[in-house]
């Protein structure tokens, strides 16, 4: 670890909370990114990496920004322009990024980084595992320098694109079994806790108080809670929660379980199937989050915007 910094890969989609979950990455000071790639889901390709550029630009941050796939491995594209906008990132102003994108792909930047670094990375998905999967599929001889993979995705116990699936999963569910089959190390922030991890209008309002940065994710929130106050009293922050988890492991708690992909499902594809009673015989592969502390969360969010308004990013 550089100067105690975890280093870690982002694969994000943003989207909303795709843009909180980098703004702690970003600025908590806890992380060494040693690059952030997108892939669609949220919305088009084309979009969640412009959002990316953009967003990154407008809290200051200088990071390889790297464009992935399109669309999933074998399905048509899914995108949730009802929660997100047009844009993929709908709600405010961040003005044109003085971020030049990467000249590589996602899976090209993600294959690089995992050949030639001395230290194992923690890869931090936040969207439809696609480029995930297909980096195991095209060198998975880089696996072994994989710390773990701490990804919001799945469930255990709900869904919200269906009453099985979460979206994440849902768009490209084949990609998500090679994942969940990789045997690499994986953590599931899923539905059962980013549903508590929610950010209250009060607290959007303090956000909004703290400077450039914090005014311009209150903005964010306000969009993205044209879909989820009809559901909630605040807003879910999925992917931060991810993001959370790596610098503060001890923000969730887990259990060690057995976790399937379903593929083929007429009304369950995208699920995640959760064994908690070991009835399948199959060996735990993943640590299922059920539990959150979502006050030290927020704290951790409000540090980190704070933390970028103050560094000065204009
Ligand atoms: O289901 C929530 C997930 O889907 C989040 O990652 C959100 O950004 C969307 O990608
Ligand atoms: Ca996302």
């Amino acid at each position: 670890m550089r100067d105690g910094k975890i280093p870690v890969i982002i694969d994000c989609d943003p989207g909303h909370d795709d843009a909180v979950a980098l703004a702690l990455a970003f600025g908590s000071g806890q992380f060494d990114v040693k690059g952030v790639t997108t892939v669609a889901g949220n919305s088009t390709v084309d979009n969640t990496y412009a959002n990316a550029l953009k967003f990154l630009s407008f809290i200051g941050v200088c990071v390889e920004v790297a464009k992935g796939a399109a669309k999933p491995l074998l399905r048509q594209l899914t995108v949730a322009p009802n929660v997100h906008g047009t844009t993929g990132l709908d709600g405010t102003d961040l003005g044109d990024s003085r971020l030049k994108g990467s000249g590589r792909s996602a899976v090209e930047l993600l294959t690089e980084i995992l050949r030639t670094s001395s230290e194992k990375i923690t890869l931090i998905p936040t969207g439809p595992l696609t480029n995930i999967a297909t980096l195991f599929l095209a060198a998975p001889e880089v696996k072994e320098n994989v710390e773990q993979i701490v990804l919001m995705g799945g469930a255990a116990l709900e869904g919200n694109w269906t009453p099985a699936a979460e979206f994440n999963i849902f768009v490209d569910p084949e990609a998500a079994r090679i994942v969940f089959e990789s045997g690499v190390p994986i953590t599931m922030v899923g539905l059962d806790v980013t549903h508590k991890a929610l950010i209250y209008p009060d607290e959007i309002e303090a956000l909004r108080k703290q400077g450039r940065i914090g005014k311009a994710i209150a903005e964010l929130m306000d969009f993205y809670g044209i879909f989820y106050r009809k559901q909630f009293k605040g807003n879910p922050v999925h992917d931060a929660v991810a993001v959370a988890a790596v610098m503060c492991p001890d923000i969730i708690s887990t259990q060690h379980l057995n976790v399937s992909v379903e593929t083929c499902g007429e009304f369950t594809r995208g699920m995640t199937v959760v064994d908690f009673r070991g009835v399948t015989g199959k060996d735990p592969n993943c640590n299922v989050a059920l539990g959150l502390d979502r006050e030290s969360f927020i704290d951790l969010i409000f540090d980190a915007v704070r933390k970028l308004d103050e560094s000065g990013a204009v």
